[in-house]
């Protein structure tokens, strides 16, 4: 088994804590607060409920979580050990001092610091070339971006290995090879908090009007295409450059007043804390938190539909992973053609559900199109089958929905062929979470020509696997409900 030693595990390092437990490591924690335990439990409620339903692919089994009372019994068998202590040099150093002693060397030790270049916390440690920055975002279980930070006392090897673990993980390591004080992200994070602190203080906007100019606006650009491409596309037909000529004059212009900072006092603190309260006071943190969490999958779910961003991060992941959640993508790699074939291996999504908390109706047919689509490709219509222009287009569905299921839970498709006959592919799925039946679907698909669009006989190789499971599978019992008409009775 993989194991992460977490050391401090506060709000970044909880959520590390999950993220490596959800991804089916064993995770031993190292913090000195009494109430560290129950406060990694309620990060791990929020990340059980949200990050398995994210892809749309399974995660591997949960590895275990143990706390131990010292950092040599914690980073005991680590091969990654991630230091996110509070934001303060001299204990972050006398935390390395403790890790040169007990690490194992061929493991990583990543730093959650915001601001602290690395070559700070290798300063004086025999074991530096061990030692990265791996600068994650809140909430960890869900934000994928790590910037990993090194210097030239780095070995390759170390960098490889920290870049592959954090991909391992589901997240983007963004490697920057030159230190700066508080990397990139946070440098522009704290460029736009500045101009935020300023515009509260001289009574220009509230807190709420400013999340509002962002999440009505740039915010949602800027979460899909950044900031460099978003101004490419605003740039028109002519681009980039026709961007910069029109909006560069505006530098030398005063729109912005960076490189002051407003003076930090109590004044400055009430002000902004007040209209918080007022703005967003309503909801505890845990509700906040959850609304963010919902938001954020939901979000990042949609991008997955474009395959961009963070989206395709996570397409990639999931793709990462198939084989060894049981999913065939070709007919090689399926064990047993007797057999219904595992088409779905996946967690309900929170975007799935409906006003009455379960799986919502559509979504049925959401998870039944998934595993067609995944018969499909195993039988050879896949990507490349369809850009050469033949498919399949759905004729008929009857849909049974036999039981409920709720986000987070996970649930599984098995598929029969019963009928392949010329361009005719009739097909029997079963949803289940475990043993329990959930729904079944029974569709109707013909091989369609995509440039007359209409049906047409399928290439010679995708009928003759598609015969292959329909004589399989029709040594099996004939699946209960199979062409039942809508309302007949059972
Ligand atoms: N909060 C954020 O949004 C954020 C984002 C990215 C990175 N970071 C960085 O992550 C690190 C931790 O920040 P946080 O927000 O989780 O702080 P936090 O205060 O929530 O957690 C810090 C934890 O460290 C524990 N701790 C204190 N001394 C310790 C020691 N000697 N050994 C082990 N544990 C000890 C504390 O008990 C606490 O649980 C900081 O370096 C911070 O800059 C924070």
């Amino acid at each position: 088994m993989k194991t992460a030693a977490i050391i401090g595990g506060g709000v970044i390092g909880g959520g590390w804590a999950a993220r490596f437990l959800l991804n089916g490591w064993n995770v031993r924690v190292f913090d000195p607060d009494p109430e560290a335990e129950r406060k990694i439990t309620d990060v791990l409620d929020n990340a059980r409920r949200s990050l398995p339903g994210l892809g749309n692919v399974a995660l591997p089994a949960e590895g275990a979580l143990s706390f131990h009372p010292t950092i040599a019994e914690a980073v005991a068998g680590a091969s990654w050990v991630q230091e996110s202590v509070p934001e303060r040099l001299d204990l972050k150093q006398k935390v390395y001092g403790e890790l040169q002693q007990h690490v194992a060397r061929g493991a990583v030790i990543g730093s959650s610091t915001s601001g602290y270049k690395p070559s700070q916390l290798q300063e004086g440690f025999d074991n530096a070339a061990q030692i990265v920055v791996a600068h994650p975002f809140n909430p960890v279980y869900l934000m994928p971006l790590v910037e990993v930070v090194t210097t030239e006392a780095n070995t390759p090897e170390v960098i490889d290995k920290a870049k592959a673990i954090i991909t391992e993980i589901g997240m983007y390591p963004l490697h920057l090879k030159k230190e700066i004080d508080a990397h990139v992200a946070d440098r522009f994070l704290e460029a736009v908090w500045r101009e935020a602190l300023w515009l509260v203080k001289d009574g220009i906007a509230t807190t709420e009007e400013i999340d509002n100019a962002i999440r009505y606006g740039f915010g949602i650009r800027w979460a899909q295409m950044g900031l460099f491409e978003t101004y490419r596309v605003a740039g028109g037909e002519a681009g980039m450059k026709h961007f910069l000529a029109q909006f560069g004059p505006c530098l030398t212009w005063p729109w912005t007043k960076l490189m002051d900072v407003p003076e930090y006092n109590d004044e400055l603190v009430d002000l902004i804390a007040g209209q918080s309260d007022k703005q967003s006071g309503k909801y505890s943190i845990r509700e906040l938190e959850r609304i963010r969490d919902d938001n954020l999958v939901g979000m990042m779910r949609a991008l997955g539909n474009t395959n961009w961003g963070a989206g395709a991060l996570q397409n990639a992941h999931d793709k990462a992973r198939e084989g060894a959640m049981g999913l065939a993508s070709t007919m090689e790699d399926v064990a047993d053609l007797s057999q219904p074939v595992l088409t779905l291996n996946r967690t309900v999504p929170l975007d799935w559900t409906d006003y009455n908390g379960h799986m919502t109706e559509s979504r049925y047919l959401d998870a039944f199109a998934q595993s067609t689509d995944r018969m499909m490709a195993i039988i050879g219509c896949d990507a490349d089958y369809i850009a050469s222009g033949g498919s399949f287009f759905t004729a008929e569905t009857h849909i049974r929905h036999i039981d409920e299921v709720h986000a987070g839970h996970p649930i599984q498709v098995r598929t029969r062929v019963i009928m392949a006959e010329g361009k005719k592919m009739h097909l029997w799925h079963e949803m289940y979470e475990g043993e329990r039946l959930l729904a079944t679907g029974e569709h109707m698909l013909l091989h369609v020509d995509l440039k007359t669009r209409r049906s047409a006989p399928p290439a010679p190789h995708l009928a003759a696997n598609l015969t292959k499971f329909a004589e399989a599978h029709a040594a099996l019992p004939a699946p209960e409900g199979l062409g039942r008409a809508i309302g007949a009775p059972r």
